[in-house]
């Protein structure tokens, strides 16, 4: 099995940032998702480093539906990150973890009147996503005496090599403006007091493993700055969205690295703004490609059965890693408290969840599994505990951060009492 650096295995246990799995998931209880802060930052780098190589001006702004723990935002804003946030909460963790609301893109199709006061009172840029939130913005920004600058999500209409369900630059998306009728949203938003059309924006669909999309989404995005640039918006920023991949299964995915994707993106970038005379900031929003290899979520095996195929039957299913459920995601698993054992048999591992599509991997082959067994879910850092829920009444788990020799929790596991909390007791009864 390929593992990526920071995972390494040491006389049969996996180590996480040099950080034996077996002896955390003893500490911390599992389920536990473990996160290698140090992964995070050198992701950020080489994004970071790669893009920069072609142009300076350009700015990460992290897609924090990836991972919305506050102690990740934290690592993030440290290395001078941005955010696209997509809710209110988003925004609030974003600024508490010290991003600045400059460095902030509210992105959303469907943004309440109180989203859009709370982007317009912290100064935060909006995507805007359709001509009626334009309207809103623009009357919310005249009462706050305000103005606001703003952009405009353009719907590329790409077909995208992904899931179906993660492909978001369709021409049938609910997301974006099409660009048929984009110079006219652009005139609109120049003639709002109150706002200030200073960007464009697009984001074609995630977990996409070839560079050749988001290259044609930049010339989507260059053909449009020539126009706007004519017509008078004054661009100040490109934001080509998220989505670059991250190889899931290491033995068979073929993931571009950073290099390829800046290299596929930056040349039609930069010829299009030569053209224009414009240099805009170049803003992208990667989130898995960031924390997606940080984390692996550790589950216990309570059982084994041999039936149809052979099962064990762990203690995180998908309340805590929805992703095999909703996608039919592919996530590496390892027996972390024998990862040098030789595989023997197929195993279906299923999570405690009364659903029998609560599988986290379907037929692997693994070492002989028994009760008391650890099993590590690699790739576990992006939507992962982000997507999770109380289903079945199941408190969520903890979260634990490791740097360099520490490791402390950025997220105690959950009681019944948390899960009690929200509940009333309507009058009646
Ligand atoms: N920007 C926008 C506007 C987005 O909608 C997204 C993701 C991103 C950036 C970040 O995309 P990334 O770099 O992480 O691919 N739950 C799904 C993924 C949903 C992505 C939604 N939007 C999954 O588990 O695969």
């Amino acid at each position: 099995m390929i593992l990526p650096p920071h995972l390494t295995v040491r006389e049969g246990h996996l180590f996480i940032g040099g950080h034996d799995s077996v002896v955390l998931a003893e500490e911390f209880g599992t389920p536990l998702y473990v996160t290698d802060e140090e992964r995070i930052r050198e992701n950020y780098r080489s994004m970071y480093r790669a893009l920069t190589d072609h142009y300076p001006g350009v700015q990460v702004l992290y897609a924090a539906k990836a991972n919305g723990n506050l102690s990740v935002f934290r690592t993030l804003a440290s290395l001078g990150a941005g955010a696209d946030v997509f809710s209110s909460g988003e925004l609030h963790l974003a600024l508490l973890a010290g991003m600045k609301p400059e460095n902030l893109l509210f992105n959303g199709n469907s943004k309440s009147p109180a989203d859009l006061l709370l982007a317009v009172r912290e100064g935060v840029k909006v995507s805007v996503d359709s001509m009626d939130e334009l309207w809103q913005l623009n009357a919310i920004a005249a009462r706050e005496e305000r103005n606001l600058e703003i952009a405009f999500r353009v719907n590329p209409a790409l077909e995208v090599p992904t899931h179906p369900k993660i492909a978001t630059g369709l021409k049938t998306s609910k997301f974006g403006i099409p660009a048929s009728q984009i110079h006219s949203a652009y005139r609109e938003a120049l003639s709002c007091n109150n706002l200030t059309p200073a960007g464009i924006h697009c984001h074609i669909g995630s977990q996409i493993l070839e560079v050749e999309p988001f290259a044609r989404a930049m010339a989507v995005m260059v053909d449009l700055m020539q126009d706007l640039t004519d017509m008078g918006v004054n661009l100040k920023f490109v934001d080509i969205g998220g989505g670059l991949g991250i190889p899931y299964r290491r033995e068979i995915d073929i993931a571009p690295t950073p290099e390829e994707y800046a290299a596929a993106i930056m040349p039609v970038f930069l010829r299009g703004i030569r053209a224009c005379g414009i240099e805009p900031a170049l803003c992208v929003e990667p989130g898995r490609w960031l924390v997606g290899d940080s984390t692996v979520l550790l589950t216990r095996v309570n059982s084994v059965k041999r039936a149809h195929t052979a099962f064990a039957n762990v203690d995180a299913g998908f309340n805590l890693l929805v992703r095999p459920a909703m996608y039919d995601s592919y996530h590496e698993v390892v027996v972390a408290n024998r990862a040098d054992a030789l595989p023997e048999r197929t195993y279906s591992i299923a999570g405690p969840i009364c659903e029998s599509g609560d599988l986290l991997a379907k037929e692997r082959m693994l070492p002989l599994l028994e009760a008391g067994d650890l099993i590590a879910v690699l790739d576990a850092g992006a939507y992962g505990f982000a997507m999770s829920s109380q289903y079945n009444s199941r408190p969520r788990c903890a979260e634990v951060l490791l740097r360099g020799p520490d490791a402390a929790p950025m997220r105690r596991a959950e009681t019944m009492e948390d899960i009690m909390r929200a509940m009333e007791t309507p009058f009646w009864q």
